[in-house]
């Protein structure tokens, strides 16, 4: 689905772990941007696609190498601000007429860079910055028209400069958060050399969104998941927006989901926004499937499988439809381009419905496609979501199912969901909610000796976790005051039959999951 951006910017990617931060970043500043993999560029693309400026990736290739990747070089002819950013600045030089080399002295991490020159790309900063390198090879000769506008220990051509023809190049990643004046570096790019204005906002996407939807999906029937997370909640109320009645939301109650979500879901879709929607209670049909399954990848094997019998069933009760509404988000697209990050171990399969349209055989509507999380809060908003929904936490699709170690027992979800109830009811009065990135309660296989009144009890354990994150990707353990959990604690044993210990989680990611399981 494409529509029409004004200005617009093109990251070329070649292949970087950290590629999509650059997009990230360069639109919270206003700016549209789209990753292209260096191999889908040529002059027709780039004609097509019109961009104003071109950022290139970093990757994990050698420019050195045979046959390793180049930019299309069409680019160099565009007369546009050009910045290769790490393997990007390599192949710049190497393209244009300078010379790479592997250096012995590989830098890692954290490095000083001194800025020898401060107008343009390095305005407002300081002469001595932080950055974060990440390199082997590094560049030795720069191309006719360049200077140098920065150094560092093992990198004399740390960022180089060629203002006539508007072509930057930094040896470092001002894409990550380790680079504390990334941002600005990135800003002074695309305000001060490239001339974008910066007015890409949110109403603008829903605008042109909601025109697109009506384009591609003319009279035809939508079918959306609902899971009541903000992803699908945001697809849903922008399709609705856009072609209302033509489109029927199902929602399906695994029995997984937590106190009271079934009936928000629906009060708020089915009430509130007037929507068609289905509500199946499938908790029976689920349990029912779970029963005796302890192992964490089954039990996701299970709900997804499940879950689709049920949404084909429902799409065939209303007569099917020709599309299918999906809340995929930009770094699910970016990651499924991936071509060059090698063989990577599957730690946990988290495509809960993944082959769905296959087998209906359905075309896609995804309107998020282009966002991030943060970018689909503000979406939301811009809808009429209340911020309180639009800032909920993520819910994994298989729910309490994998936070429940060991077999799952209808009793055992009912401890759980009133602990976990509980829990966010103390992290919201201690107002800790917005400071969290996920906070929920685990039920573990264990029973433990305790004493309430005079009686002895054998009781289940419960865990508490919460972690800060900006992605999922990593975490860190939420430090909480003792008498927040002291407090939470002794409600929780109070209140909750069943439960008469509770622990704290204190893991990072890694070497830990978010998750348990
Ligand atoms: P982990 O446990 O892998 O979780 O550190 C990272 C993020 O992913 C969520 N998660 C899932 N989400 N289906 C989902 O939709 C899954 O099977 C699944 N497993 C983990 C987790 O809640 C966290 O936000």
């Amino acid at each position: 689905m494409s529509h029409v951006h004004h200005e617009k910017l093109l990251i070329i990617d070649f292949g970087s772990q950290v590629t999509k931060l650059i997009a990230r970043r360069v639109r919270e500043s206003g700016v549209y941007s789209e990753v292209h993999p260096y191999n889908k560029i040529n002059k027709d693309m780039l004609e097509k696609f019109g961009p104003k400026a071109i950022i290139l990736s970093g990757g994990p290739n050698s420019v050195t190498g045979i046959g390793t990747p180049r930019a299309d070089n069409h680019i160099w002819k565009m007369k546009i601000p050009i910045l290769g950013i790490c393997y990007g600045q390599q192949t710049m030089c190497a393209q244009l007429g300078g010379a790479v080399e592997s250096s012995k002295d590989k830098e890692f991490g954290r490095a000083d860079l001194t800025v020898l020159d401060k107008s343009q790309l390095f305005e407002g900063l300081d002469i001595q910055e932080q950055v974060w390198m990440s390199h082997g090879d590094r560049v030795v000769s720069i191309p006719d028209g360049f200077k140098v506008i920065g150094t560092s220990q093992h990198a004399p051509y740390a960022a180089i400069s060629d203002t006539n023809r508007r072509f930057y190049g930094v040896q470092f990643h001002p894409e990550v958060v380790h680079t504390p004046n990334g941002s600005r570096i990135l800003k002074n790019f695309t305000h001060k050399i490239s001339g974008f204005k910066g007015d890409w906002t949110m109403s603008s996407f829903k605008g042109e969104m909601i025109e697109a939807i009506k384009k591609q999906v003319g009279s035809s029937r939508v079918i959306c998941g609902l899971s009541g997370g903000v992803d699908s909640s945001v697809a849903a109320v922008l399709i609705h927006e856009a072609i209302g009645e033509q489109l029927t939301c199902v929602y399906v109650d695994t029995g997984m989901m937590r106190k009271g979500e079934t009936q928000q879901v629906v009060s708020l879709f089915k009430e509130h926004y007037d929507m068609n929607l289905i509500a199946v209670d499938a908790s029976e049909e689920f349990l029912e499937l779970l029963k005796g399954v302890s192992d964490p990848e089954e039990k996701r094997k299970i709900i997804g499988a499940t879950f689709i019998d049920i949404f084909e069933r429902e799409a065939k009760k209303i007569g099917g439809a020709k599309y299918l509404a999906q809340g995929t988000l930009y770094p699910d697209v970016i990651e499924s381009v991936s071509f060059d990050g090698g063989p990577s171990v599957t730690i946990k399969s988290h495509h809960n419905v993944g082959g769905l349209p296959e087998r209906m055989d359905m075309e896609l509507v995804e309107p998020l496609r282009e966002l991030f999380k943060d970018e689909v809060r503000d979406l939301g908003k811009e809808l009429g979501l209340h911020e309180d929904f639009v800032e909920r936490h993520p819910f994994p699709g298989p729910g309490l199912a994998i936070r429940c170690p060991g077999v799952i027992t209808k009793d055992r979800l009912d401890i759980l969901r009133e602990a976990d109830f509980i829990y966010l009811e103390q992290i919201k009065k201690y107002n800790l909610y917005n400071d969290i990135w996920q906070a929920f309660a685990v039920i573990l296989p264990v029973q433990t000796v305790g004493v309430m009144g005079d009686e002895r009890t054998y009781e289940n354990v419960l865990a508490l976790r919460a972690v800060t994150s900006t992605d999922g990707m990593t975490a860190d353990y939420y430090p909480y005051s003792h008498e927040f959990l002291g407090e939470t604690a002794t409600r929780i044993i109070n209140e909750v039959r069943g439960v008469n210990r509770v622990v704290y989680d204190i893991t990072s990611k890694p070497p830990g999951t978010i998750e348990w399981e």
